[in-house]
């Protein structure tokens, strides 16, 4: 995730190769990110990281412990930190660095290809004028939504950080549908690609509502209405919405708040 904002904050001309450090600590990452090019590469507690102006934590979460007594050495009062660890609060880690210009942000994988979703907070003391910057630098992986309440995070996680999954899953279900009524994977693959994508432009462009929508598809009588109707009568509607619903739950377990 972490290359992911380099190569993003590079190719919109945000930052220069020259003012960015990347902090790793793998060696063998940090000889592949040497050979990507990137920018300086460095380690998490040298000292030219106090000169930044934004820092951004892309560790994972169980790896955090480690890490913040290094970054916290070289912390500039005012430089911004920026963190996508899933599950760590903005309290944590304020608590952690000692520092209170802390933005949470919880991006979705997504992001990879610029069509990311990412959610973010902020700590109260975060001006306005901080809050755009990091918006801006968000955007350039794709939409952003601000949440004045951090807690809105974890439903974040469930909805648009755990949906890629749940969307590849429904997509796994019809492609199955479709080898069950004897066509070759490859082609059900193709045709369940093109309808998703092709359904999502509609959605994108027609002014109507999804109830509406599924109308226009679904005759009285017909197929769609037959298809649907087992959708119905076996929970499925429901099941999403729990399992959704569950993942927010887990969420604030596994944060611990
Ligand atoms: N992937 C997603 O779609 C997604 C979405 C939302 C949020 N997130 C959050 O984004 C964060 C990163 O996820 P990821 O999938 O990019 O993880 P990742 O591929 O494991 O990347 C983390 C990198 O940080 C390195 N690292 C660990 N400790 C370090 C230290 N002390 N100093 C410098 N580097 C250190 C790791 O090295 P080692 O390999 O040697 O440990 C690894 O190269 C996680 O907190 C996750 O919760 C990810």
């Amino acid at each position: 995730m972490g290359l992911v904002y380099a190569r993003a904050f590079l190719r919109y001309n945000i930052v220069s190769k020259s003012e960015l450090l990347l902090a790793e600590k793998n060696e063998s990452r940090r000889d592949h990110l040497l050979q990507l090019d990137l920018g300086e590469v460095v380690l998490a507690d040298d000292p030219k990281i106090s000169q930044s102006e934004l820092i951004i934590l892309a560790v994972k979460p169980q790896d955090f412990h480690e890490l913040a007594p290094k970054i916290k050495m070289n912390l500039n009062p005012n430089v911004i930190i920026l963190s996508i660890m899933a599950g760590i609060t903005i309290t944590q880690l304020e608590n952690y660095l000692a520092h209170s210009t802390i933005i949470r942000a919880m991006p979705n994988s997504p992001v990879e290809v610029g069509m990311g979703m990412t959610g973010f907070s902020a700590h109260a003391s975060v001006t306005m004028a901080q809050v755009h910057k990091v918006e801006n630098l968000l955007a350039t992986t794709g939409r952003t939504a601000y949440f004045e309440n951090e807690n809105l995070l974890n439903a974040v996680t469930a909805l648009s950080g755990s949906g890629p999954a749940y969307f590849y899953y429904i997509l796994r279900a019809m492609i199955d549908a479709g080898k069950q009524m004897g066509m070759e994977e490859t082609t059900a693959t193709t045709l369940v690609k093109q309808t998703m994508l092709g359904a999502f432009h509609l959605v994108n462009n027609a002014d109507k509502s999804f109830d509406e929508l599924i109308k226009t598809v679904a005759s009285k009588g017909g197929t769609t209405e037959a298809a649907i109707k087992v959708f119905e009568e076996q929970g499925l509607h429901k099941a999403l919405v729990d399992g959704i619903l569950r993942a927010e739950a887990r969420g604030i377990e596994l944060a611990g708040n």
